[in-house]
């Protein structure tokens, strides 16, 4: 049985170098200056997946990286209203061409840039694959400008959301210990791993304490681990606290010093940022392309490569993914 310590430790594996990404070193390979592209998803909405991302941006902006969020909620963007932002233009505009992305990308007074979706625009909530293909295009050319992209997806399974999450380097799972969200989570890992081919997810429990958020990861390890071939690293937890709600209500972040929620966001966030790059899935924007494209032209194969439901106990799960 895994505990959640055998879980961060299996995580510190060789398989993962430790990059220190230093540019102009002329030793890295080039995807390893490429950005780190993060996405954040959960099954169930309104768990708090707006809340981390625009956090997490002002976080790692802070220090000192240049941070590009993009709000894919296409149809029922809030990543502009809860940071009190205008945009004129939307994705929309990207896709029929009469806007370039630079146009549409809002330089954030808390250090980060922001790529807005649109809201109430029907249209985007099913991208076709050349509007995917679109995008992806102007979010390669503009991936060169930054260090962390982190995308905001929708709740759910739906298309756009496999599509942004499984062509990230790294999948954030957002959950409440709220059943439904534990259930929800897992049908979006598993579709992921089973469709997709994505293995690793980072886990954050929110709105909860401490101990209900090791009970609550466990829960859901138990059942990945016992039906998915699919390897979760425990990011942490995040308490509930009216402080975000008024934040939320406000149109703007936490504040510097919030003695309850600030503590934990920032030994959680540090947490993530130093997680170690995925070599495997490494390789920023022009990875993401490329993965897409394969990904959509193997469509088939993917599947019948997927590990049957229900192999392989806990452990052996584990070590067949760290080593
Ligand atoms: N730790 C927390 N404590 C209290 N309230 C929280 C916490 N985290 C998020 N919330 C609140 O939960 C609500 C939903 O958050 P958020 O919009 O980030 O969820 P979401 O997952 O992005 O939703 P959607 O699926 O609709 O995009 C917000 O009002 C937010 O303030
Ligand atoms: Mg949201």
């Amino acid at each position: 049985m895994n505990d959640v310590s055998t879980q961060h430790n299996m995580n510190a594996s060789s398989e993962s170098p430790s990059h220190d990404n230093q540019p102009g070193s002329l030793q890295e390979p080039r995807r390893i200056i490429s950005p780190r592209v993060i996405s954040i998803s959960s099954g169930k909405g309104g768990v708090g997946k707006t809340f981390m991302s625009v956090h997490l941006a002002a976080h790692a902006a802070k220090s000192g990286q240049r941070v590009l969020l993009i709000d894919a909620d296409l149809g029922l963007a809030n990543v502009d209203v809860m940071l009190g932002i205008q945009s004129e233009s939307t994705m929309r505009n990207l896709l029929t061409g009469s806007a370039p992305l630079r146009d549409l990308i809002v330089h954030c007074p808390q250090g980060f840039d922001v790529l807005p979706g649109g809201s109430g625009l029907y249209e985007l909530t099913n991208l076709n694959v050349s509007e995917q293909q679109t995008i992806l295009d102007s979010l390669r050319e503009a991936g060169e400008h930054y260090d962390l992209i982190l995308i905001d997806t929708a709740a759910g399974i739906g298309d756009n959301v496999l599509y942004f999450a499984s062509a990230a380097e790294s999948a954030l799972v957002v959950l409440t210990p709220d059943p439904t969200s534990l259930t929800d989570a897992y049908a979006l890992i598993k579709v992921l791993s089973q469709q997709r081919g994505v293995r690793r997810f980072m886990v954050l429990i929110n709105q909860t304490d401490e101990i209900d958020g090791h009970i609550t990861f466990k829960r859901l390890l138990s059942v990945t681990d016992r039906y998915l071939d699919v390897y979760l690293d425990y990011v942490g937890h995040v308490p509930q606290h009216p402080s975000a709600r008024k934040a939320i209500q406000q149109q703007r972040l936490l504040n510097d010093n919030d003695p309850a929620l600030r503590p934990h966001l920032d030994r959680l966030f540090d947490h993530i940022l130093n997680r170690p790059r995925d070599a495997s899935r490494s390789g920023g924007l022009q990875f993401f392309w490329e993965h897409t494209l394969s990904a959509g032209l193997d469509d088939d194969d993917q599947d019948a490569s997927n590990v049957p439901v229900g192999q392989g106990g806990s452990m052996q799960t584990t070590q067949r993914l760290s080593s």
